[in-house]
């Protein structure tokens, strides 16, 4: 550059001189140019208005059936399967998080935390305080057991089965056998389960020496499957909304319920129609 300074010698190489250094200055502005572009981009931030949208708002609104996260406190019953007092006992032993699938050995029973290590029923070998929830955090209406069952024919039969007995497309593709709902076989041709473990009984208990047939597991370890999964499942929170996994939930204790039902449970009416000889009205 100094050179280009020094007194020009003639007339001509003056020329030469000014057009390097137009050349020199154009490159330097083409780039400062591209740099702005790129560092400084326009955005709007959270709540800005715009003139943009015809509501003045720079925010879209959220597609329907996003699934918002973080959106509820981590025991908020409408998002965890867990009583409250296993929270307590989560947070006094200050855990940093809640594994539920952690193979832990059944000697760790007492210092684990949100696994299914304590039978639920009293009086069992391995009974102990209450782990999952057995309520529903929400009354279950007509119109929740349809929802329910939109989305397990939606989100579980592929897998699981419409009869929740493990017969779903995948297994005979191929893929691990789900465990079924189900203690007794409800289709021809039904798999056995899997390895030593009883037809119909929960695996994740079996892994803690607890035998508990699915029918009788709390609703709250089936949310927490949901949310979390449990081996060779993956976890369905990212598709299925807190409210949606409690109806699936409801709907499966409707599939078995339909394939074991005791008489003395039913409405009158029908009750007397199975008395005459059927179940058609
Ligand atoms: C991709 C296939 C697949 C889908 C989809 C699927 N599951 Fe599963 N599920 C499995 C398999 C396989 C197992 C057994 C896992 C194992 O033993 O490692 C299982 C196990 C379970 C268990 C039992 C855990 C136990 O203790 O034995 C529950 C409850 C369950 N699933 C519920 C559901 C629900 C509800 C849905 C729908 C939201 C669903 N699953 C969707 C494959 C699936």
């Amino acid at each position: 550059m100094i050179a280009l300074f020094r007194k020009p010698a003639r007339a001509g190489e003056y020329a030469a001189r000014a057009a390097v250094l137009g050349l020199v200055a154009t490159v330097a502005a083409v780039n400062t140019g591209c740099k702005q572009d790129m560092g400084d981009q326009p955005y709007y931030r959270p709540y800005e208005p715009t003139t943009f949208f015809e509501d003045g708002r720079s925010n879209r609104p959220l597609e329907r059936g996003v699934v918002h996260r973080a959106q509820y406190l981590d025991n908020d019953p409408l998002v965890t399967g867990l009583t409250q007092e296993e929270w307590g006992r989560f947070w006094s032993r200050g855990e940093k998080k809640v594994d539920v699938a952690a193979a832990t050995p059944p000697e760790d029973r007492e210092t684990s935390y949100g696994a299914p290590r304590f039978d639920p029923r009293p009086g069992q070998p391995n009974s102990g305080p209450a782990v999952f929830v057995t309520e529903f955090p929400f009354e279950i209406t007509a119109r929740d057991l349809a929802i329910g069952a939109q989305r397990f024919t939606q989100y579980c039969a592929m897998c699981h089965g419409p009869l929740g007995n493990g017969k779903g497309k995948i297994w005979e593709r191929g893929y691990l056998k789900p465990t079924s709902f189900h203690t007794e076989p409800v289709e021809a041709n039904e798999p056995p389960d899997y390895g030593q473990i009883n037809l119909g009984f929960s695996r994740g208990y079996w892994k803690w020496d607890v035998r508990i047939p699915m029918r009788d597991v709390p609703v709250g370890y089936y949310f927490q499957v949901i949310t979390q999964g449990y081996g060779a499942m993956g976890s369905y929170a990212a598709q299925v909304k807190p409210e949606d996994r409690w109806r699936i939930i409801a709907y499966i204790r409707t599939l078995q319920l339909s394939q074991r039902a005791d008489v003395s449970q039913l409405p009158a009416d029908v009750v007397q129609r199975l008395n005459a000889g059927g179940n058609q009205p």
